[in-house]
């Protein structure tokens, strides 16, 4: 599914009335022309994203860093070290058993040589939508999925000729829209309950958050590619999609059967649609593992307070 063009929200000019995120999108749509209200709709919900209380100033400038072809890690590095709680992440996470380098990371421009461009712009963009923050800091369970993925991600990329690095930024972040969406949007949220359809979503927020995730990171500059994958993750698993997408849908079965609250059936549903892209048996089960064992060390890094 293409994205529609974006209107970066920052500073855009809106006609409609001040977004209140809990009134819900039903309404609005019933009103009458329904792309148009729902484009409106979106356009507020995505400033109220913007709004969200967060520090981004040094983040965003990371992400924009990253993207340069100039940058090298010593120009990244100084950016990084004026957000201290930005540099201790990156730091303590280069030192988790995750990563379980042999000499221990004690500088920001050895944690970025460590974890590598891709994650840092993953972390530096969860670090400017406040997903970091103590007083909006998202639940646990945000960050242990996004770790699950990330993990799989990784592990699956060379079936689909993806590099690992980049697997493991959009597993991270796969699911920022469900966040921004949580934060801006809290009323209307706790009505979906678990696991909602994206027609449930459409209907009480105007956008799923696989779409909201991708705009906010299209406008923040994310390559198209990330952005693709994080629109389409919630497709069937299929040739149609990009590399990078398919990469993802895999990394999200694979993380469900290896940490996921799912039934038997929906496991076996898994494991089907692996197998027909040609993910089974011992292979399988080793990465399933994998990610079992490697999920706890990594999501307690990503959980962990940001005290240095
Ligand atoms: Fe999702
Ligand atoms: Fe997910």
């Amino acid at each position: 599914m293409p994205l529609p063009p974006f209107r970066p929200p920052r500073g855009a000019e809106l006609d409609a009335p001040p977004f209140d995120p809990d009134e819900g999108g039903a309404s609005a749509v019933e009103a009458g022309g329904e792309d148009e209200v729902r484009n409106e709709q979106i356009e507020r919900l995505l400033q109220a994203m913007e709004d969200l209380p967060s520090h981004p100033t040094v983040a965003l400038r990371v992400l924009w860093l990253v993207d340069d072809p100039s940058s090298d890690v010593a120009r990244l590095a100084k950016t990084v070290e004026l957000d201290p709680l930005l540099a201790a992440r990156l730091i303590r996470i280069s030192n988790s058993a995750y990563y379980s380098l042999r000499t221990p990371v004690t500088n920001v421009p050895r944690a970025i040589a460590a974890l590598g461009f891709a994650t840092v712009r993953s972390l530096a963009a969860s670090a400017a939508c406040g997903l970091t923050d103590d007083d909006t800091a998202v639940e646990g369970e945000f960050w242990s999925h996004a770790a699950a993925v990330a993990n799989a991600a990784q592990l699956v990329a060379p079936r689909y000729a993806v590099p690992p690095s980049d697997a493991f930024a959009l597993g991270l972040l796969h699911d920022l829209g469900e966040a921004l969406l949580h934060q801006a949007a809290p009323a209307a949220w706790s009505q979906l309950g678990p696991r909602p359809t994206p027609q449930r979503e459409i209907e009480l927020l105007g956008i799923t958050h696989a779409e909201a995730g991708a705009r906010v990171l299209e406008a923040w500059k994310f390559p198209a590619a990330f952005c693709e994958a994080i629109a389409n993750h919630h497709h069937t698993l299929s040739p149609r999609e990009t590399p990078l997408t398919q990469c993802l849908i895999a990394a999200e079965l694979v993380a469900n059967l290896a940490v996921g609250d799912i039934t038997i059936a929906r496991g076996d549903a898994a494991r089907m649609v692996l197998a027909l892209d040609g993910i089974e048996g011992e292979g399988l089960d080793r990465i399933v593992s994998r990610v079992r064992h490697e999920t706890a060390a990594l999501s307690a890094v990503l959980t962990a307070g940001d005290a240095p």
